[in-house]
């Protein structure tokens, strides 16, 4: 993948999970990042762990529910390499409840992290991209995006909600290329946001044959190494048992 050497790319929801690992495959590659999530620490230690790249990953302490902290992410891309190519829109969180719950905070979590963070970040690179005349937005929607299970109503919601926008943006802007990846069950911290402790239970059992993250993060870098007239609008990866 050396077409990914040099690659100034930014990415939310680092500290953990599908973020970290696309982190360090695409520094292994020699792209250059700006990362961000709210736990410093833990980007801090996977910095650490990369080694030897002085310079090349850069750790910005970011809330995606806060317009600014996402600007500021972007700024720092910015000011740093002087232009941006790719936005791997990431962060997200899973907090699943049957509606007749009526968990309202868990509800505006999701849409503010899943939906809002996401349109804050095309927001904040799509005037940059647009005088570039070129660029790549990955968002990361979900199987949960293609279909609907219960308790995964505003989770599902939040998920067809990324897609439709990344369709929206695809068909908007001929130099963007635009990318969902919606993956199934993956191995990260993702059910650990379940304050239900019976759906917390049944989410944890189903994600018995969770596929790595690794895996997910693989397949963002095969979308940003193809080359520049080719836009790879969707990859789903799942389990090969997972039947929804
Ligand atoms: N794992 C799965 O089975 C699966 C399946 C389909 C889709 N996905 C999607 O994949 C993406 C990554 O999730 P994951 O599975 O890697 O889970 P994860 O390990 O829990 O990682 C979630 C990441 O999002 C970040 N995040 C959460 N709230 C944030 C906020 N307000 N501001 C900035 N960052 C925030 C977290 O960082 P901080 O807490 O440090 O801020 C963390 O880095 C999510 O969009 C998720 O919906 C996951």
């Amino acid at each position: 993948m050396n077409d990914l050497q040099g690659r100034i790319v930014v990415i939310t929801g680092a500290s953990s999970g599908i973020g970290a690992e696309t982190v360090k495959i695409l520094a292994q590659h020699g792209a250059h990042l700006v990362i961000g999530a709210r736990r410093v620490d833990r980007m801090d230690a996977l910095v650490s762990e990369l080694g030897n790249i002085e310079g090349q990953v850069i750790v910005k302490q970011t809330d995606v529910t806060k317009q600014a902290d996402i600007d500021s992410l972007i700024r720092t891309a910015l000011d740093k390499f002087g232009r941006i190519d790719v936005l791997i829109n990431n962060a997200g969180l899973m907090p699943l409840s049957f509606l007749s719950q009526t968990k309202v905070d868990e509800w505006e979590q999701m849409i503010d992290v899943n939906l809002k963070g996401v349109l804050y970040g095309i927001a904040a690179v799509i005037g940059p991209m647009k005088l570039q005349q070129s660029g790549h937005i990955i968002n990361i929607a979900s199987i949960a995006g293609h279909s609907v299970f219960a308790t995964g109503s505003v989770y599902c919601a939040t998920k067809h909600a990324v897609r439709a926008l990344s369709e929206g943006l695809r068909q908007e802007e001929p130099h963007i290329r635009t990318t969902v990846i919606s993956p199934g069950a993956v191995d990260t911290e993702l059910p650990n946001a379940i304050s239900d402790k019976r759906i917390g239970a049944a989410t944890q059992e189903m994600y018995q044959q969770a596929i790595s993250a690794t895996k997910v993060a693989e397949s963002i870098a095969w979308t940003m190494a193809q080359p520049a007239n080719v836009d790879v609008n969707e990859i789903v990866i799942r389990p090969v048992s997972q039947s929804q």
